[in-house]
Parts: structure tokens; sequence; C-alpha cells
């Protein structure tokens, strides 16, 4: 059995350092004998902040709205989000969490008051989602609540007694008040996000200010709720910035028995300089490889910051949490300023899937991310309208890697060569592979490459059959729109052995995902 083993690596090793020629097939190898960490489903989490339409319009319509609703929460958005699995949603902000302040978003509706929002557009925040909205909404769709306390311009006392009001079931003032607002058991928190960009929007604060201020919050933030895990998340590197990496990491490994963390946070976005200038639809090939080898940035960064974490936490016990990622694009013209409003087009596609490929490899140290945001900002899942809402090509990738959710990485290797446009030279596939929970083997495969298809030929491991989903689409920069909602869609893909070769023909430009047996 060892010997057959090592003449399949060593076949696998011969088929990986052959470059694949123009017109001929690319020989892809899954290592399903080399089991890697598992894809932890958190990292296809969402973030949803008071910002622009993302939650007012986008999830929460109120309970007197004409748009079908259930309890002030969007039926069609619910309905579309429980298909992809959503398993985490961070919450308040965002740039919005470090001038959150709890109290304002509970209790009777016609008594919370209006507050405002600085940061995104300068509105008015009605303060008609809150905490018990949220809540209500993660409940309906089946995920996990991140919330993230208010370290920027907030107070200890203040985190601490909204996480007494969440998670006591001891009868304290904070825990009747819950019960008059209509919970009486108390909630599970799965994630709190100790303050947000905190070198940034929440305080310009330095690497050791922070430090300070985190071991405050992480001690006095405390869950009450023992029947549900809490895991809290410190706020960590701006890019390629490794001075909060170093100076949290340093503090943690040197930590005493009064403090703990379990995460560390990374934001990154697809933007290709600010402010955004690259637009969303109607670009050309140079714009569209710009921002994919913008993308693939990602996992350089998880690899410099996976490093620094090693040298204090080899045995990777705080988990790489990219709570921010995604294209952060020019704004639709006449949208509002600070909205952050844009279409989403096949290139957001392929963004998604290298970004998740990137966080498959990587799996043993990035547990948790969220694509910055779920609904009508930045490249988000689902756009609406008033009554209409419409699915991005960004849903569409996140629905087809639900098998991917918690299955057991595979390492693939091939040589695909590349594709180069203006001088920009970029990898013209990308893959990954896992096994998932019911045994299957599943692969994703990028085609970067929009001048060019390709033809996929599994090697020697014996598949007879690949079946699953392609998103293809006419251009690089299609869009799904209110006239015309299905222009980016998953179509049906399957592929049989013929002799001992199973070769799958994947579109240019296109994302796929298979089943393979
Ligand atoms: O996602 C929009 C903003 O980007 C968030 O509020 C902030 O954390 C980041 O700078």
């Amino acid at each position: 059995m060892r010997i057959v083993r090592s003449i399949l690596l060593g076949l696998m090793l011969v088929a990986a350092s052959v470059s694949a020629r123009e017109g001929e097939p690319v020989v892809l190898q899954v290592a399903i004998d080399k089991p890697g960490a598992t894809i932890d489903r958190n990292v296809f989490g969402q973030f949803a902040e008071h910002l622009g339409r993302g939650i007012y319009e986008g999830v929460w319509v109120g309970p007197d709205s004409t748009i079908p609703n259930t309890r002030g929460i969007r039926n069609d958005v619910v309905a579309a989000l429980k298909e992809i699995r959503v398993p985490n949603v961070r919450w308040p902000g965002g740039c919005f969490a470090d001038e959150y302040h709890w109290r304002n978003g509970i209790g009777p509706a016609a008594k919370r008051p209006a507050t405002l929002n600085p940061n995104w557009g300068g509105v008015i925040e009605p303060n008609s989602f809150g905490t018990h909205e949220f809540m209500e909404f993660v409940k309906q769709i089946g995920a996990e609540a991140y919330l993230s306390v208010n370290v920027g311009s907030g107070t200890p006392r203040e985190a601490a007694e909204w996480l007494e009001y969440l998670t006591t079931g001891q009868p304290t003032e904070l825990a009747r008040e819950r019960a008059a607002n209509g919970h009486s058991e108390p909630y599970g928190i799965s994630f709190l996000g100790l303050g947000n960009e905190n070198w940034g929007c929440g305080g310009s604060m330095t690497p050791d200010y922070y430090v300070s201020q985190l071991k405050i919050y992480a001690r006095y933030s405390r869950n009450y709720n023992a029947a549900h895990s809490m895991k809290k998340i410190a706020v960590g590197p701006d890019g390629t910035d490794t001075g909060y990496t170093e100076a949290v990491m340093k503090a943690w490994k040197e930590r005493n028995w009064s403090w703990d963390i379990d995460g560390l946070s990374l934001h990154s976005y697809t933007v290709g300089g600010w402010p955004p200038k690259y637009v969303a639809t109607g670009f050309g090939e140079k714009e569209y490889a710009t921002l994919i080898k913008e993308t693939l940035r990602m996992e350089d960064l998880v690899r410099t910051h996976g490093a620094i974490m090693d040298k204090y936490d080899p045995e990777k016990k705080i988990a790489l949490v990219v709570d921010e990622w995604g294209a952060w694009l020019a704004p639709t013209e006449g949208s509002k300023e600070g909205f952050l409003e844009q279409q989403n087009s096949q290139r957001d596609a392929i963004i998604a899937a290298l970004n998740f490929n990137t966080f498959a490899r990587h799996a043993a140290r990035v547990r948790m991310a969220n694509i910055a945001q779920m609904v009508n900002v930045l490249q988000a899942m689902i756009l609406t309208d008033k009554e209409r809402m419409l699915l991005t090509p960004t849903y569409h990738v996140h629905r087809m890697y639900v098998p991917f959710q918690d299955a057991t990485y595979l390492p693939v290797s091939f040589d695909a060569g590349s594709y180069t446009v203006d001088g920009i030279t970029l990898p013209r596939l990308d893959a990954v592979a896992a096994r998932s929970k019911d045994g299957k083997v599943w692969l994703a495969v990028a085609n970067v490459d929009p001048t060019r298809g390709v033809d996929i030929e599994l090697g020697a491991t014996g598949f007879m059959r690949a079946t699953g989903e392609s998103l293809t689409a006419p251009k690089i920069d299609s869009v799904n729109t209110f006239a015309a909602p299905a222009t980016v869609a998953p179509k049906r893909i399957e592929a049989k052995a013929s002799g001992k070769k199973l070769t799958l023909k994947l579109a240019p430009h296109s994302v796929t995902v298979v089943a393979l047996d």
C-alpha cells in the first residue's frame, strides 16, 4: 500500500511540474491522502453595518411596511441569506460601532432617540434596528451573532453592561430590563469584537495604547451565558502594517490570568488606492487585471501576519479573523455620498472565489472572515430597490461554496501558466479542494483568464464524474440588474470520465464548484 502511495505521489509531482502548453488540458491533482485543516464555516461570515441602505431598507423595513416582513425584517432577504447558510453576522460596525451606544437601540420603538451617523453621510440614525432586532435577524437567518463593542468613544462599563444585558440568566436589573423588552432568556453571543479599526476611525490609537484598552475591555466584557461560549476578537492589522499584530500578539503571549482573546482581526479591501476610483461596471481588461492582482495580495497578507502570529502562538490558538474584506469601488453615480453603493460584476465573483481559496489554504490560522458588506453596501450579496431584490454574482459564489463550510482542506497541484495584459501578469487558474463532512470531495476552480477557456484534466485520483455549477458571464463586467437579474447566474456543469480521463471544460473568467465521484 505504501509503495502504491509513493508511486501515486511521484506521478503527482511529475504532473505538477509540467507546465500546461497552449491548447492542452491543465492536469490538476487533488491530494486526497493529504488532508489539511478544517475550513471553518465562519470564514463565510458577513458584515452588516449601519451604513447607507445596508440595514435600513436592506434588512429592516419595520413591521408596518408593505414590503413583506417578519417582525420588521424583510422576508425576501432572509430567504436568500438562508440559502447561503450565513454562519455569522458582524454588527453594528465598522466605524459605526465605535460611536454606537447600545441603550439608544432598546425599548419601545417610539421612545428610541434619533441620533446621528457622522461616519456615513451624516444621516439620522433612527435606532429602530437595535440589539433585539439584530438578534431576531440572526435567528431568522440561522446565523451566529458577532457584536463589536464601542472602544473608541464608549466606556468599559457601557460594554460590560451590554454584555450583562444580553447574556445573564440571573435576575439582575439589566436582565429584568431585557425581559421587559421581550426576551427573558439570555442571548447567546458567539463572537465579540473589542473595538474596530482603533488604528483609524476607532480613535487613531497607537498599538501600545490600544493594547492597554484591550486588556480592560477583554477583562470586563464578560459572557454570563455558560451554555453558549463567546470568543473575543482584538483589533489587528490594517493591511500590510504589522504594528498592531506585533503589539497585540506580544501582549497576549505575556498576558496574566485576568484577560484573554481568541482572535485577531485583519482588514484589507481590494481597492486599488484611496479614494476608491475603480468603476464597478463598464471597465476594461486592464482594470479587471489590476483589481484581481490587488485581491491576490490577501495571500501575502495572511502569510505575513500569520508568520508574526506563529512567533507568539505556534499552536495557532488565536485565529486570524479577516472581518472586513472585499472590493471597494467608486460609488454608483447618483447614490448618496457616504452610502458606499456599488454594482457587483463577474469580477467581484472572481474576487470572492480567490479570497475564499486563500482562506481555505490558510484554514489552520484563518478561522473567520466577514465580507464587507451584506446588503446594498460595497461588495454586497444582495441589492434592493424598495420591494425588489436581486442576487449579485458574489451571492452566487457564496452559495456555490457552501459545501466548503467545515470541510477538510485537500491540497491541489497544477501548473496552468499565466495570463498577461498590459504588463500585469496573473496566475491563469486558482483552485482548492476539500472533503465535506459527508465524505464527498469538492473542487473549486477560478479561471482568472478572461480571454481563454480551459480544459481541466483530473489526474491519477480515479474520479469518474464531476457535477456541480459554473458561474459564467458574457463579459468580465457583466452585472445583474433589476431589469435583467439573471445575467450572471450559475449553470449546471457535468463531466464524465472517458477512459481514465475526467475532463472539465471551464469558460473564460468563470468560477466553478464541482463534486467529484
Ligand atoms: O466597511 C466600511 C468601513 O470600512 C468600516 O466601517 C470600517 O471599519 C472600514 O474602514
